[in-house]
């Protein structure tokens, strides 16, 4: 490719030789770290910052356009084959400091390379990891999906079929690897799961279904959201590509609305280019992120890597609590049932079990520990209009359609985030209209617990 270009364009790309070379000894270098280390750092480190006057934070670039040294730079770097960022909408260096990052903690554990693509925001995401596959449908294509998935998830991909001819093959009992099994055949274009759930905390058979993906060379999706890479890293665990809604627990502060695509090298499917399948975070970020123009907002990148710094630390402790609030709810004469995939009375327990493990052990690093996230659900006795009493009481729990924060927050999916789906859709995700979704914060879990129970005594 380099012939095509004059001496002068090949000077300068000889230098971002360089800088790749650069770049890849960094990656590897930190590839080798500790999760809370690479959570801290990213590829930022101590010779980087004296190239930006000593900052110790990742500079943040909000200046829409990159200046360049003369026109042989602007040509080599318009090409892609220099590094370099040319316009924000395409990439920014701010931004590139978080995808890396991302690209690591998801890759954690994992013996091959990730790659990561940033989003405006978790939808944005999932819109672009699934888009590609649907091109060119003909009778019989099809995806399979959790049903159980987010409502927004649910109302995009339903959209494929009214839009785009794409049947779309709901799986109603995802934790059943059978339910998948049944729904996969040669006119499936990729696997869709979540895990666990959004609201109903749903787990299912990640490595069983990344084999039958594979089986029919199609890549298995996950929205990991609720788990984070503190969790559980699916890639590991087989799948080709994971999305998230970073707006959530990776961005624990509240102050950016963000996506993310991460996914490993080679990824099985019957369409796409070479090109996309050989590096799919790559191929999306540097020619469809260019087109559609859905690029994370680099202050929003800055917020997101301040917040990722202790996001295990974080993740632990609201799991923990969590624990403590569900066995609470258990008990309370009010509450008809607790989803939460800790509690030994939930049917996803053993799954939970399997896949949801706090990175490098207990807060010490000592033992390793199941831990299982900070969401819940639970159906509160008597119907929908006792559950919007509870609801209604809280006194110190936000009531808002957001989770993952370190403030607590409850929502009522059925007038909320799934009220678009309808009561059909909502049948097949088997959200009942009293289920309140509550997300656990960094306080102390005693006033949480506190809130809760004034909240459900209540109701008589
Ligand atoms: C599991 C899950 N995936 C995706 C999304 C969408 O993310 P965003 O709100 O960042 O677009 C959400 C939002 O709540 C979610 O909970």
């Amino acid at each position: 490719m380099s012939n095509e270009f004059s001496p002068e364009v090949q000077k300068y790309i000889e230098k971002g030789e360089k800088i790749l070379a650069h770049q890849e000894k960094r990656r590897q270098e930190m590839k080798k770290k500790k999760f809370d280390t690479i959570a801290v750092h990213g590829i930022y480190g101590v010779e980087e910052a004296l190239e930006h006057q000593g900052s110790l934070l990742e500079p943040t670039f909000f200046t829409p356009a990159q200046q360049f040294a003369d026109s042989n730079h602007l040509e080599a770097v318009n090409a892609y084959v220099m590094p370099g960022w040319a316009y924000t909408r395409i990439i920014n260096p701010t931004i590139t400091y978080l995808e890396e990052t991302l690209a690591l903690l998801e890759g954690y554990g994992y013996k091959g390379d990730t790659g990561a693509a940033a989003f405006s925001s978790g939808m944005a995401a999932i819109y672009m990891a699934t888009n590609p596959f649907i091109e060119n449908p003909e009778p019989g294509t099809n995806i399979v999906v959790d049903a159980k998935c987010y409502g927004g998830t649910f109302m995009l991909l339903s959209r494929y079929s009214r839009e785009n001819g794409i049947e779309v093959r709901w799986v109603t009992d995802s934790a059943n690897t059978e339910d998948w099994v049944q729904k996969v055949d040669d006119k499936t274009r990729f696997v869709y799961a979540e895990m666990p759930s959004n609201p109903g905390l749903s787990l299912v058979d990640l490595e069983a279904i990344a084999v039958l993906a594979h089986d029919h060379g199609i890549p298995l999706i996950v929205d990991s959201t609720l788990t984070t890479p503190a969790l559980m890293r699916p890639i590991a665990l087989g799948a080709d590509i994971v999305v998230h809604s970073v707006s959530k627990a990776m961005a624990g502060s509240g102050s950016a609305i963000a996506g993310a695509i991460i996914s490993k090298m080679d990824i099985p499917s019957k369409v796409g280019t070479d090109e996309m399948k050989a590096d799919f975070a790559t191929y999306i970020k540097l020619l469809s992120r260019r087109d559609h123009g859905n690029n994370i907002a680099p202050m929003n990148a800055h917020f997101v890597l301040n917040d990722l710094r202790h996001l295990r630390a974080r993740v632990d402790k609201m799991s923990k609590s969590a624990m403590k609030i569900a066995e609470f709810l258990e008990t309370h004469e009010n509450v008809e049932s607790v989803g939460y995939p800790g509690l030994k009375s939930n049917s996803g327990h053993n799954l939970a079990k399997k896949y949801m493990w706090l990175a490098d052990g207990s807060d010490d690093y000592g033992q390793e520990v199941n831990r299982y996230g900070y969401m819940m659900s639970f159906n509160v006795k008597g119907g929908v209009e006792k559950a919007k009493q509870v609801f209604d009481q809280f006194k110190m729990i936000f009531r808002a359609t957001d989770l993952g924060r370190v403030k607590s927050v409850a929502t009522l999916p059925a007038v909320s985030t799934h009220q678009q789906q309808g009561d059909e859709g909502r049948e097949l995700a088997s959200l009942p209209s009293n289920l309140v979704r509550l997300s656990v914060g960094m306080e102390h879990p005693d006033d949480i617990i506190d809130d809760l129970k004034q909240a459900l005594d209540s109701v008589k």
